[in-house]
């Protein structure tokens, strides 16, 4: 393929929650342009409907007009968060500082994955949790008056980290936790900042005091870096031309992939770097490359965890044996990522083991060819749309239409790469 494209992609998926939440959590209106519209955003604002909060529709291209309120309803009816661990796991947070009960659940994807590393430490805190199983959805909270808390977490995890620090918002209590691997994304500390929070973070501990209050606002959501990650791989492994992406966020918690590209060899640049609501927003351009292996380090993985699918995939493609270290997370994801990723990668021809907590992928020159199980995994399902691109590739994915979880118009954007009214490879 010839890429010839300048495009945007959707609005970021993080972010959109945390600001429909915290638009949610404030007495009047807000405004967020920019959103993400996908089936995790709309998990967000169907479960804060159910807690009283007005949600205007989520259309692409139109603002969300959110009419919140500073003490959530007590919900009708079970809170489906769909395949959204993020709603899950930040919601419960923010549950856990109102007296009432409420069950949340989830699709099967979203029942299998861990919600006692949440609700341990909100236990402590003072929330009521009963599990239907071991671990994992349903649960129905019972929140009430919570008390500050000091607590190591046993992974870095946005979800984890940010569902504390809502209970302490809530609550107007204090949170102070540390992450034992590297940092994880930070769009909930940059936005309660904005709204007169202290947090400090001092590189082992970050510490939130409630000394601000959530008020309506006007946000800008920039691009989903996630989501530009897979446009730019698919450029990275065409035959020629250049692709631009336009407004991307560019937070350093979640660009870990750039500087995973660069040790590639890729060459993509940033222009236009500048703020939009305290989250760097620049361009990418990107320019096809011949990859390289590399050696994905532990430390890294946090700022980069939604990018090893689509990291996999070009490592399949470099010269030589690529390595990440540590990936663990990714068996608890929205699918066991580690597993699928080896056997579909091995599924069309490429070299891949994972061991433990190792993911190793031998690179090669022959056309994948094979079919691939999703599971369900919108990041699984674009990670290898964006192998099918390769000339003579022929990738079928059993689900295509899981990209919609993250990224509609996911495969319009693929084809969009050739420039307009391009046909085919
Ligand atoms: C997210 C955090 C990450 C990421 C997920 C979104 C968030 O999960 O994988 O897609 O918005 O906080 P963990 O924090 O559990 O690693």
């Amino acid at each position: 393929m010839i890429v010839d494209a300048d495009l945007r992609v959707p609005g970021d998926k993080s972010i959109t929650h945390r600001a429909l939440i915290l638009a949610g959590m404030a007495r009047g209106t807000s405004r967020i342009g920019g959103a993400l519209t996908s089936f995790d955003a709309r998990s967000t604002a169907r479960v804060l409907r159910q807690l009283g909060v007005e949600v205007s529709p989520l259309a692409a291209g139109r603002d969300i007009l959110v009419r919140g309120r500073p003490r959530f309803r007590r919900p009708g009816a079970i809170l489906h968060c769909g395949n959204s661990g993020t709603s899950a796991r930040l919601l419960l947070g923010a549950l856990s500082a109102h007296p009432f009960s409420a069950t949340l659940t989830g699709d099967a994807s979203l029942r299998r994955r861990p919600m006692r590393r949440v609700t341990d430490p909100l236990a402590l805190m003072g929330a009521r949790f009963t599990f239907a199983g071991r671990d994992g959805l349903p649960v129905t909270v019972r929140g009430g008056h919570l008390t500050g808390i000091r607590y190591e977490l046993p992974v870095s995890s946005a979800q984890l980290k940010s569902a504390l620090i809502l209970a302490g918002v809530a609550a107007g209590v204090p949170v102070e936790v540390r992450e034992p691997g590297g940092r994880s994304r930070d769009h909930t500390e940059r936005m309660l900042r904005a709204f007169g929070y202290e947090i400090e973070d001092d590189g082992e501990w970050i510490r939130f005091a409630p000394t601000g209050r959530i008020v309506p606002v006007a946000n800008e959501v920039p691009g989903d870096p996630s989501s530009a990650a897979f446009l730019v791989g698919a450029a990275l492994l065409a035959e020629g031309g250049v692709l631009r992406l336009r407004g991307v966020g560019l937070n350093p918690t979640r660009t870990g992939f750039l500087r995973v590209l660069a040790r590639m060899g890729a060459a993509v640049t940033v222009e236009g770097l500048h703020d939009v609501g305290g989250e760097p927003v620049g361009d990418l351009i990107v320019r096809p490359a011949e990859l390289v292996a590399t050696d994905v380090a532990a430390g890294e993985i946090p700022g980069l965890i939604d990018e090893i699918p689509l990291l996999s995939v070009l490592a399949s493609r470099a010269d030589g044996t690529t390595v990440f270290r540590e990936v663990g997370e990714l068996r608890v994801k929205e699918s066991d990522r580690l597993a699928l990723l080896a056997s579909n990668l091995r599924a069309v021809g490429a070299g891949a083991e994972a061991h433990g907590n190792t993911l190793t992928v031998v690179g090669g020159r022959r056309p994948p060819a094979g079919r691939v199980v999703t599971a369900g995994d919108h990041r699984i399902a674009m990670a290898f749309g964006v192998l099918g691109t390769v000339r003579g590739a022929r990738v079928r994915v059993d689900d295509p239409a899981a990209a919609g979880v993250s990224f509609p118009n996911f495969h319009e954007s693929l084809r969009a790469l050739r420039g307009p009214g391009k046909g085919r490879k």
